[in-house]
């Protein structure tokens, strides 16, 4: 990088003593510091040396750069001292990124809310135990990780879990902390030691299977643990990748069962976040597989259009019904996701006779039904019910972003980028709507596919939210 045209590495030594100066009057964008600022040559000259940054915040507000030496920048409103220590108080966020690199650029963030933030799950219970609390994520920056600017976040089945304390994390054993398992955002702030190879940048846009924290406007996370993204990347539709079809693509792939072309399936609770997810990716990458899937019946035509033959999940004959659709076989594998014994007597029940499998992949039969509690322990409901080899649990590797897998996490984004993939997106929400989130979770009636937390201020209200 240079300023003057003479020197082409790094930030500008002091220009000759005739070039031509210009001082211009500037200030951080909250205005609590002000200062000038002398450029030589001045900026209007076609010898100055402005700067293209290609983050995202630079190129949408169309901003260039200039370096320039401490010396040349005289403080009337505070001093070089205090500016290069921000604090995340309520307009103090946009300053982070004119500290790392002083220049006459003012840039929008765009948080939302406009001061940091995180959900807090602050006893296990109903929506209602959701408080927001401000929180300073430069405090949390490790020397290995990355502070990211939240843009969307996912709503999950999970977060339902999570919150009546029936998830099996050592994390989430006690309440205090934040839900939020996935996530698009924007790179704000490295660590020290982050290394070169990973090629992260402040303005990068990364995706996150976060398992936590994700329901905040920032989150930090260790550097190993970051996808990242293209600047083009649909934010909404890969937002709904890590978690949803991450997990629907193990079940089909790596969940110990053979699903040959020709083979037929039952899903359960097709209609939601995985359930359609599940579906695409069978459809997205021409598996050919015959899909059967239990929903509400409101969610029928919903669910024929993923290219499932819909099914009541509440009907008293799903067994029968099944097999009168596969000429009295059964299906080969059978997905279920409510985990009770009653749901899994009669998906094994509905798959083929001695050698069809049924993979539990959740207990959502083991939340109460106000979402308020968890009516048993999960280690209990699930030692009631699986029956190795033909009843297993499967389970999403949470550690896949730092393995050979996040390749296959890109195969998925590839198909969306060449549009062969359109995930599913059930409802676009404000991250201040975190309670009636939580309530759509209990009820699951709303919900068609993957839900979204809109956090960024600009891309809510290009969508209308
Ligand atoms: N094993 C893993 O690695 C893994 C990963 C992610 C999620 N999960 C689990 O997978 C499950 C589904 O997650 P998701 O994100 O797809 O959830 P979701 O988007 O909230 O969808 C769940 C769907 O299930 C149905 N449902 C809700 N409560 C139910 C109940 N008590 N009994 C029967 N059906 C119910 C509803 O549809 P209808 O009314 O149309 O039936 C709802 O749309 C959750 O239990 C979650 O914890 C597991």
């Amino acid at each position: 990088m240079s300023d003057t045209g003479k020197s082409t590495s790094g930030p500008p030594g002091a220009p000759p003593a005739d070039a031509p100066t210009k001082t211009y009057d500037a200030s951080c964008h909250c205005g609590a510091f002000k200062y000038s600022v002398t450029a030589s040559p001045p900026l209007d000259d076609p010898n100055a040396a402005l700067v293209e940054c290609n983050c995202s915040i630079c190129v949408s507000n169309g901003y260039l750069l200039i370096y320039v030496p401490n010396e040349r920048i005289v403080f009337s409103n505070g001093s070089i001292e205090q500016f290069k220590k921000p604090t995340f108080t309520e307009q103090a966020l946009p300053q982070l990124i004119q500290t790392m690199s002083p220049s006459l650029s003012t840039p929008n963030t765009s948080p939302t809310p406009t001061s940091p933030g995180r959900w807090i799950i602050t006893e296990f219970g109903k929506p209602s135990v959701l408080r927001w609390e401000a929180f300073d994520p430069m405090a949390a920056l490790s020397a290995g990780g990355v502070l990211i600017r939240i843009l969307v976040a996912g709503i999950a089945g999970v977060d339902n879990i999570q919150r009546v304390g029936g998830y099996p994390h050592p994390l989430a054993k006690e309440p205090g902390f934040t839900p939020g398992y996935d996530l698009v955002g924007e790179i704000i702030a490295l660590g020290d030691a982050v290394p070169k190879g990973r090629e992260l940048n402040i303005g990068d846009r990364v995706a996150a299977l976060s398992i936590f924290g994700a329901h905040a406007s920032h989150i930090v996370l260790p550097h190993e643990e970051v996808m990242k993204l293209q600047h083009e990347d649909d934010l909404l539709k890969t937002c709904a990748l890590p978690l949803n079809y991450m997990t629907s693509w193990g079940l089909l792939k790596h969940s110990g069962v053979d699903l040959p072309p020709g083979s037929a399936i039952l899903i359960g609770s097709v209609s939601g976040g995985l359930g359609t997810a599940m579906a695409q990716l069978i459809k997205a990458f021409d598996m050919g597989i015959k899909m059967f899937g239990t929903c509400s019946p409101s969610k029928f035509d919903y669910v024929r259009s993923l290219g499932v033959e819909p099914l009541d999940r509440n009907s008293p004959n799903l067994v029968e019904q099944i097999h009168a659709l596969t000429d009295g076989k059964g299906v080969d594998v059978a997905y279920d996701g409510v985990g009770s014994e009653k749901s899994v007597q009669d998906f094994l029940a509905a798959t083929k006779q001695d050698v069809g499998k049924v993979v539990v992949f959740g207990v959502m039969g083991g939340i109460a039904a106000d979402g308020s509690k968890m009516l048993a322990n999960v280690d209990d409901l699930l030692e009631a019910i699986l029956q190795p080899p033909r009843v297993s649990f499967w389970a999403l590797d949470i550690e896949y972003p730092k393995k050979k897998e996040v390749a296959e996490f890109f195969t998925v984004v590839k198909k969306v980028r060449e549009g062969k993939l359109n995930p599913v997106i059930a409802k676009l929400m404000r991250l201040s709507e975190a309670i009636e989130a939580h309530e759509l979770l209990i009820h699951g009636s709303a919900i068609k596919g993957k839900m979204l937390f809109v956090v960024d201020e600009e891309l809510a209200k290009t969508h209308g939210i």
